[in-house]
């Protein structure tokens, strides 16, 4: 049986994380993977049920650690139920967003110590941990660009100003810099085609190494 792999896609609004997500999916499965395509917040019924909570309404309905709390309890349902199942049968699970999300968004963008969501996600999840995040790299302005042609009720976050945009790049930067074996960087400005080539060389090399 291949050895399940978990892999993430993070980054701000507009990255591009969608495109990568499903360019990978298409080039596994021809590679002969099982490919998992799922998401944050949901992949299970239930934790999209909280998505619908947390992705619409007003930008200031929830305080940044109610959020935290909702996204936790929608991570769980998913880990439990897809993520560690597939990985289990050897399936290749790739997330478009996980946990560094929310140390990002709720944590230096929304104000809380990142100490404090580590413990969190402790408290959740012991030390699952995807073992490769790639961030799609993109200054907020260019992606913001790019999200306001979706139509749609699922913008609260796009909504939030610029600067909060900027201290969520500025996050992913360091918590990139904190764990340089997980994180692999790509530039989102580059050739959705270069991305999906880079990525898949950081994925089939974390592969070799398992
Ligand atoms: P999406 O637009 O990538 O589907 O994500 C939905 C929104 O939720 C996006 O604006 C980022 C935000 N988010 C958080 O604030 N914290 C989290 O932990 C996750 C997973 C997403």
């Amino acid at each position: 049986m291949p050895k399940g792999l978990f892999v993430t896609l993070e980054g701000g609004e507009g990255a591009g994380k969608s495109t990568l997500a499903r360019a990978l999916q298409a080039e596994l499965i021809r590679r002969g993977r099982e490919v998992v395509l799922t998401r944050e917040p949901g992949g299970t019924l239930g934790a999209e049920e909280i998505r619908a909570l947390l992705v619409k309404g007003d930008t200031e309905r929830w305080s940044a650690m109610t959020e935290a709390l909702l996204f936790y309890a929608a991570r769980v349902d998913h880990v439990e139920k897809v993520i560690q199942p597939a990985i289990a049968r050897g399936a290749i699970v790739i997330s478009d967003r996980f946990a560094d999300s929310t140390m990002a968004y709720q944590g230096a963008a929304g104000g809380i110590e990142l100490d404090r969501l580590k413990a969190l996600h402790r408290l959740a999840l012991n030390d699952f941990q995807p073992a490769l995040t790639l961030l799609v790299d993109i200054p907020p302005e260019t992606g913001l660009n790019r999200t306001r042609d979706r139509l749609g009720l699922e913008v609260r976050f796009e909504s939030k100003a610029l600067a909060f945009h900027e201290r969520l790049r500025a996050c992913f930067h360091r918590l990139a810099a904190e764990e340089p074996d997980r994180f692999v960087t790509l530039n989102g400005q580059n050739d959705p085609g270069d991305v999906a080539d880079a990525a898949l060389q950081a994925l089939l090399e974390r592969l070799k190494d398992d």
